[in-house]
């Protein structure tokens, strides 16, 4: 039995803040009628790529990103273990969120304000993924996960957006209800889990498909959901052959942040290539300060 099975069990029988704050397990923020950080976010990739030389104009669509960039950007330069391989145009976005820092902290000052209404911390850095089509199928995909099996704390809340206006999302979320049932099948054992899921058993991967729903319209919302909300990204496929870019990233509250050791290891540290401690002031995990300190 995996030492922080007994953790979990709690964490996903007890209320988080998300649920106080939201009564639900996922809240769709409209952003079109109010300010588009979608688009805010997906001018500023245009003029970094032109700039970088990596698209020749800052017009390009980056729909069509896969028809107007160098096909070696695609490729992936490593593969690590469990999916945690990229492809070599996502260096290119870690470079773009490093350059657009000052943006970033302007949107979390925002949501801050408009959204949470109460101190948190927040990721260093958000990630930004591209999503090709017509790629080689190099990894399992969907790989069922909530972020809380990878290291990320279960108080955490995730904040999830598109930057380009794709017809489908690829993005399926499962409801807290069922995330709960389905985890507790599994004696909320995540190393029980990974093994069935990167064993790429047809079974479960289509009953993840069955209970949850696919984000729509990624390009005028951002999802914002309870972190132990069990969700799986798929391939882009010939029902929308366009490259989707996404944003994701995780607040915790101030007063939700622990840094908690279960027999000698700490909880909340990431599994993924860079070993991320999701504490103040880690590398790859949260800002040192709060919001409310920027
Ligand atoms: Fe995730």
């Amino acid at each position: 039995m995996h030492p922080f099975t007994d953790y979990y069990k709690n964490s996903y029988s007890t209320a988080t803040s998300f649920e106080e704050m939201f009564d639900a397990s996922i809240f769709y923020l409209n952003t079109s009628g109010t300010k588009h950080w979608n688009d805010i976010f997906y001018k500023a990739l245009q003029r970094f790529l032109c700039a970088k030389d990596i698209v020749n104009s800052a017009e390009v669509d980056l729909k069509y990103l896969h028809e107007n960039v160098d096909s070696k950007y695609f490729t992936f330069n490593t593969l690590g273990e469990q999916n945690n391989s990229r492809p070599i145009i996502s260096d290119v976005g870690f470079d773009f969120l490093k350059f657009e820092n000052d943006l970033y902290l302007k949107f979390m000052k925002w949501i801050r304000l408009n959204v949470i209404k109460e101190n948190f911390y927040f990721q260093k850095t958000p990630t930004i993924r591209f999503h090709i089509p017509g790629v080689q199928r190099k990894l399992t995909l969907p790989a069922w996960h909530s972020d809380s099996f990878l290291g990320h704390s279960p108080k955490e809340i995730n904040f999830w957006f598109g930057l380009t206006d794709n017809k489908y999302s690829d993005f399926w979320v499962h409801n807290l209800e069922d995330s709960r049932q389905w985890f507790s099948e599994y004696n909320y054992d995540i190393e029980v889990w990974k093994d069935k899921c990167f064993s790429e058993d047809k079974e479960f991967m289509s009953r993840g498909f069955d209970k949850s729903f696919e984000v729509k319209d990624i390009y005028n919302n951002i999802a914002i959901f309870d972190s132990r909300c069990i969700h799986a990204a798929n391939y882009r496929s010939i029902r929308d052959f366009t490259t989707k870019i996404t944003m994701d990233l995780r607040i915790i509250l101030v007063k939700d942040f622990e840094w908690l050791v279960i027999d000698g290891t700490p909880v909340f540290k990431g599994d993924g290539i860079k070993r991320a401690e999701f504490r103040p002031g880690s590398e790859f995990g949260y800002d040192a300060r709060t919001v409310e300190e920027l």
